[in-house]
């Protein structure tokens, strides 16, 4: 098998797996006051630790989620707006789970301003300077997109709101780079940023939010866990594992991905005739390429590969099973042919030279085979 669906999600390390199983052999309530409390709330402490040290943050910042989308929720429905700022901006490529709780506030009332992006799927610095006012009251960008793998400048993003707007506050969904590619919310001036585990080979149904400051209702009330942020039972075995996962991607191996990503698009590139590749060539993550094979319904290759043990997406994993072109090919100004033809290969750290030669060579011979019968 040969597993290039990471973005989706990525397979649990032995680590992980060893420290939920040590979490639900140890089952206690981590508020309960005696000895078995005492010891769970160790274990959520010490994964606090190590998921605030992967993005170089105050343990203190972290709060954990149920995942991403819980993140990105929190922050965006739960802002503390003052009184006259009425004004939220977001991107047009944002995943579901950003795009979905803007248009829920803008039913409540907020105006929302959508940035587009470039055909290398960056966004318009321009049109978000334009945008920016004095009644903004936040901005949310995605950090790696999802999708193609673009990475956008946050740290620039982050200086034009600074200049053009006193307390707007600024969100940074990083489910795809945390862990993966440098992000320090804190260096980059970001307040609130979303994390997902299982992108980071932890396990489903856990994330964390970073919040520089608690200017946000909880939309869970209850029991005041998590400074009552986040109020609930925390959910043990997944933090351990969360935890676990980012120990394990402390050292994580960026640099020799980036060359076998490269590799990949440039076997592609010069052995299949008539393909574009969708995104930056310039500031990307490692950990996605996506590629349009024109001339062909990419739902059809992704089944053909899959037939050869090779697994890879045509959309996000969220969105795949939604019969609409992706929004984000469609704001780099991709034509029908080429968002109908677009596969995502997304890899993590197991990746190897035998992996990319042994997916390409299939590539080519699906591709030929389909085009033929096309014909
Ligand atoms: C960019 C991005 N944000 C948010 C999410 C949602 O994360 P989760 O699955 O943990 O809810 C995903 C998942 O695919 C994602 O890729």
């Amino acid at each position: 098998m040969i597993y290039l669906d990471n973005a989706a999600t990525t397979k649990p390390c032995k680590e992980a797996i060893e420290a939920a199983e040590e979490a639900f052999i140890n089952f206690a309530n981590p508020s309960s006051l005696h000895r078995l409390g005492l010891e769970a709330e160790k274990m959520v402490l010490s994964a606090r630790k190590a998921v605030a040290a992967l993005c170089g943050c105050a343990d203190s910042e972290i709060y954990f989620t149920s995942g991403g989308t819980e993140s990105n929720n929190t922050v965006i429905r739960g802002i503390k707006a003052p009184k006259k700022k009425n004004h939220l901006i977001t991107t047009k490529i944002e995943h579901p789970s950003v795009k979905e709780p803007f248009e829920i506030m803008k039913e409540s009332g907020f105006r929302v301003d959508y940035i587009g992006v470039d055909e290398d799927g960056t966004i318009n610095l321009d049109e978000l300077y334009d945008k920016l006012d004095s009644e903004t009251a936040l901005v949310s960008v995605m950090h790696v997109n999802n999708e193609t793998g673009t990475v956008q400048p946050i740290d620039k993003i982050s200086k034009l709101i600074k200049q053009r707007t006193a307390g707007a506050f600024f969100h940074v969904d990083a489910v795809q780079s945390y862990g993966k590619i440098p992000f320090l919310p804190e260096k980059l001036g970001v307040d609130f940023a979303s994390f997902s585990a299982h992108k980071i080979n932890g396990i489903k149904g856990i994330g964390a939010l970073y919040a520089k400051s608690a200017k946000i209702l909880p939309w869970a009330a209850g029991g005041g866990q998590q400074k009552g942020i986040r109020s609930g039972t925390e959910n043990v075995p997944g933090i351990a594992a969360f935890g676990a996962a980012a120990k394990f991607h402390l050292n994580n191996n960026a640099s020799e991905i980036a060359r076998l990503r490269g590799l990949f698009l440039k076997n592609i590139e010069e052995n299949i005739p008539n393909v574009r590749y969708n995104g930056s060539r310039v500031d990307f993550s490692p950990y996605i390429l996506n590629v349009s094979f024109l001339g062909i319904k990419a739902e059809i290759l992704l089944h053909a590969l899959e037939s050869r043990g090779i697994y890879v997406s045509t959309g996000s994993a969220c969105s795949s099973n939604k019969p609409m072109p992706s929004p984000t090919l469609v704001a780099m100004g991709r034509t029908k042919e080429e968002i109908n033809g677009a596969v995502r290969f997304s890899f993590d750290d197991t990746l190897t030279e035998n992996d990319v030669n042994e997916a390409v060579a299939a590539l080519c011979d699906e591709v030929a085979k389909i085009r033929q019968v096309m014909r």
